[in-house]
């Protein structure tokens, strides 16, 4: 791999991870010729089960929100979503109270998408911002992504 295309790809996958300071830590490594401490960076993101389903998460609401402009079918409720309460996290200390409360209320929210396709819309947002209210407690990082999945 070319270093630069390494370089870019370790980025991206900090900027979309969890924490505040993703961003100067990415300045830091595109002035920095020492690639030894980004291959050292780059080897210690490992993704956890978690970050996977978000993703996964992401990708699939990215493709919904595109159904429901076109005015397309709305499908099934997509079952993995559920594993939000099983998978292992990063951080297993962040699975309190709060984040099982929140990971209910999204659920509910993501269901009603397709349990009411009428207001697919309304009720699309609102799932986004289930999303955002959890990521403001547990995972700052995400949020200006998550936020573009909204439908205007
Ligand atoms: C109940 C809380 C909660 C909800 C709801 C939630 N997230 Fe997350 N999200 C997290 C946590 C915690 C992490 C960090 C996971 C880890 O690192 O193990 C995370 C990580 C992420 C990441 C970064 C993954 C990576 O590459 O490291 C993205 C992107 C993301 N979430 C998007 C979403 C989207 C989109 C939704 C809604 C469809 C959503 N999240 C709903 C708590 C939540």
């Amino acid at each position: 791999m070319s270093k630069t295309l390494f370089i870019v790809i370790s980025i991206s996958l900090m900027l979309w991870s969890c924490g505040g300071k993703t961003e100067s830590a990415a300045d830091t490594q595109v002035s920095s010729t020492d690639t030894t401490s980004v291959e050292k960076d780059f080897k210690m993101y490992e993704m956890s089960e978690m970050a996977t389903l978000m993703e996964q998460m992401y990708v699939d609401n990215q493709r919904l929100k595109q159904r429901i402009i076109n005015g397309d079918t709305i499908g099934n409720f997509p079952e993995h979503f559920l594993n939000i309460h099983g998978s292992v996290m990063t951080d297993e200390g962040e699975r309190d109270s709060f984040f099982k409360d929140q990971a209910a209320k999204f659920l509910q929210a993501q269901e009603l998408i397709y349990n009411d396709s009428l207001n697919a819309k309304q009720h699309f947002n609102d799932a986004v911002s289930a999303c955002v209210r959890c990521h403001e407690q547990k995972c700052g990082g995400p949020i200006p992504r998550i936020k573009k999945l909204y439908i205007k």
